[in-house]
């Protein structure tokens, strides 16, 4: 079992992915709404590259129970019922609900790997889930950081170093890249505390200002839900039951 890390999903191709089993992470915030809107009993999270396809898409399919999330600038995009702070997909909101989701990052980053042949999505919330679910799959696969505006984000990489130090608690013969190795030492230096770490990273930093730090309080949490947002046929949907594996 082999794991690498893209630092960006800049450059890569999205046929590059074929046959792959890949892991989107953006921790702040996409990857960490996702887990929280399936986790609270959203039924799916389809990811979207632009928001002219998010509003087409909300318009006609999905049997009406559609819900517009996500944000520009880090604000709640103009019409749309929700923004990208996780603490707004609470289990009231959210259940039974599809949410089609448009991020600056993050979702255009799960539709680049779209042609994955298992593509999942991890944050700091689900590692241990995550870890857990790729160590039984047993194949080899790419954590692909979601980056931010086409550059490099330390907290993508600092819970990719994470999660691979979960899959090799598990499995010690696993054969992990340079770009890999970064990872975790990156994630032993600076991610001790990861809400710490957030608040000084310059995504943590443009959150702050715009006031949302109850949302960088929420994402530092590490392992809190059970949940894995496995991505098929265009949708993400949890492969374990939301409520089942709360801490
Ligand atoms: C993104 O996908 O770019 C992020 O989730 C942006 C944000 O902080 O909302």
């Amino acid at each position: 079992m082999k794991i690498n890390v893209l630092f960006s999903p800049v450059g890569a191709d999205e046929l590059s992915f074929a046959g792959k089993t890949t892991v989107v992470i953006d921790v702040l915030r996409a990857s960490s709404t996702i887990v929280t809107a399936l986790y609270n009993g959203a039924r799916e999270v389809v990811p979207v590259a632009t928001v002219e396809f998010a509003v087409k898409v909300s318009g006609g399919m999905f049997g009406g129970q559609t819900l517009l999330g996500g944000e520009r600038y880090t604000k709640k995009v103009e019409g749309f019922a929700l923004g990208n702070s996780p603490l707004e997909y609470l289990p009231e909101v959210v259940s039974g609900k599809t949410i089609i989701l448009y991020t600056t990052n993050g979702s255009k980053a799960i539709v680049k790997a779209k042609f994955s042949e298992n593509l999942f999505v991890s944050s700091f919330l689900n590692l241990e889930a995550i870890a857990k679910h790729l160590v039984n799959l047993n194949k080899d696969f790419e954590i692909l950081c979601a980056g931010r505006n086409n550059y490099y984000s330390m907290e993508d990489s600092i819970c990719a170093g994470k999660l691979i130090s979960e899959v090799t608690k598990l499995n010690e013969s696993v054969d992990i890249s340079d770009s890999s190795r970064a990872c975790v030492s990156l994630s032993k230096t600076f991610g001790k505390s990861t809400l710490k770490m957030l608040k000084d990273t310059e995504h943590g930093k443009i959150l702050l200002e715009n006031g949302f730090e109850d949302d960088l309080n929420f994402c530092s949490k590490i392992s809190s839900y059970d949940i894995i947002p496995y991505f098929s046929a265009n949708v993400l949907k949890a492969l374990s039951n939301p409520g089942n594996g709360n801490k």
